[in-house]
């Protein structure tokens, strides 16, 4: 059993504003506060957007094998005080305790973070950007375990570079802080952990393979779709979602043969982004809520984690609000046979839909549901009223 989700409050994420619009008064509040540039080759807006501050390169082991690491001392200069390549996949609290007590130690002068990676090199980075009154990060984690406010002792600034196009944490506040030993997650969300600025440059997600491409893309699908039958959900966000939605599914399978094509990347980093731009004003709702355990006990990567299950929580939602079906509508069609049709598209590549699939049987997955309905994200899925597993 994988404890409650635990978080501390934004503050100003306006919520049930979806009750408001859908009783028929247009009453709704959209709100992202990240500069974003777009394009291949957007990389070397990097120093005018730092403009002369001192920064620090979070990034991803392979970074510097690929000469991504060379490129950003390269333009960056003698601003760019250090590196720190370490972050693998999914950050935990094991690994970033040092990092975040060894930072605030010796690049408290640091004025940014530079994320470059993907949502785990992001996600570090808002960890790290926030600073605790002693420094010390069990600090920070304590009161996230309790759900408590945080105010940061000391903030940086952060410049997201992501090089996968899937999490869209370069436009949210959001960061997912995993605790394996625990056998928890926690989720770091405060008005200070909007990225100042995203920087995405398709050209650097030339080198991801076929596997993460996959994973990262159907992460952007699940954002999208989860922001739709989302309680939390406006018009703002379902016109970013149903683009995001419609271009990961056209384009995800003709870029898996083409890995090397950059129109085809340039589409998938535009789709994570308008799914990011969905999802930062909405959260996620129940496919996430279920992912977060099966990431924790069975290793799944968490774009397979929180997508596997979209048909059948699209068997869920649809029908439960008239309002959400016509949104859903605009990209399946005709939804009675939209569950089938998503099915087909992720067995097209490459991931199977059911729970059984990855060895998790029907109770236990009946139990899981249940579970991740009154986790706080699956409180957001618009089905989450009297719903049973
Ligand atoms: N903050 C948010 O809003 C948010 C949303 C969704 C997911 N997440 C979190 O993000 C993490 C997953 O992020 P992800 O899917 O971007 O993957 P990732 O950052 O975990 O990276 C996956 C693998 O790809 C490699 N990689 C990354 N970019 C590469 C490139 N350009 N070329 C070659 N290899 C590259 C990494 O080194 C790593 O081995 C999870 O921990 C998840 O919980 C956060
Ligand atoms: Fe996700």
């Amino acid at each position: 059993m994988v404890a409650p989700v635990q978080g501390c409050a934004t503050g100003h994420q306006s919520r049930g504003s979806r009750g408001a619009y859908s009783g028929g008064a247009l009453a709704y509040r959209y709100h992202n506060p990240v500069a974003i540039h777009f394009g291949d080759g957007s990389l070397a807006q990097l120093p005018a957007i730092l403009a002369g501050r001192r920064a620090l390169l979070v990034t991803f082991p392979e970074a510097r094998s690929l000469g991504l690491v060379d490129r950003v001392t390269a333009i960056v200069g003698s601003a760019l005080v250090a590196v720190e390549d370490g972050v693998a996949p999914n950050p935990d609290v094991a690994d970033l305790a040092p990092l975040y007590e060894r930072f605030w130690r010796e690049h408290g002068e640091c004025e940014a973070i530079v994320a470059m990676g993907g949502g785990s090199a992001i996600d570090t980075a808002k960890a790290l950007m926030v600073g605790t009154a002693s420094g010390r990060f069990d600090e920070l984690v304590g009161l996230l375990a309790k759900g408590g406010t945080f105010t940061p002792h000391r903030v940086k600034a952060l410049v997201a570079v992501p090089t996968t196009a899937g999490t869209g944490s370069e436009v949210t506040p959001w960061a997912t802080i995993w605790d394996r030993a625990a056998g928890r997650k926690h989720s770091l969300h405060l008005p200070q952990t909007w990225p100042e600025a995203a920087i995405i440059d398709p050209d650097l997600m030339l080198t991801l393979p076929a596997s993460v491409t996959v994973q990262s893309g159907l992460d952007a699908l699940s954002h999208a779709l989860e922001s739709i039958w989302n309680v939390n959900a406006n018009p703002i966000s379902d016109t970013f979602a149903v683009a995001a939605a419609r271009e990961v599914m056209a384009t995800l399978p003709l870029l898996l043969k083409d890995l090397g094509n950059r129109e085809l990347r340039a589409r998938m980093a535009l789709a994570a982004l308008k799914a990011g731009m969905a999802f930062s004003n909405t959260k996620t709702a129940l496919a996430h809520s279920i992912s977060y355990e099966m990431t924790l006990r069975f290793g799944l990567p968490h774009g397979i984690a929180c997508s596997f299950t979209l048909p059948m929580v699209l068997e869920r939602a649809a029908g439960t609000d008239s309002g959400r079906d016509a949104v859903l509508a605009a990209i399946f069609g005709d939804l009675a046979g939209a569950p089938r049709r998503l099915r087909e598209f992720l067995a097209s590549v490459g991931v199977k839909t059911e729970f059984a699939d990855y060895g998790v049987d029907a109770a236990d997955s009946g139990r899981m549901v249940t579970h991740a309905l009154d986790g706080v994200r699956g409180k957001n899925f618009i089905g989450h009223r009297g719903a049973r597993a």
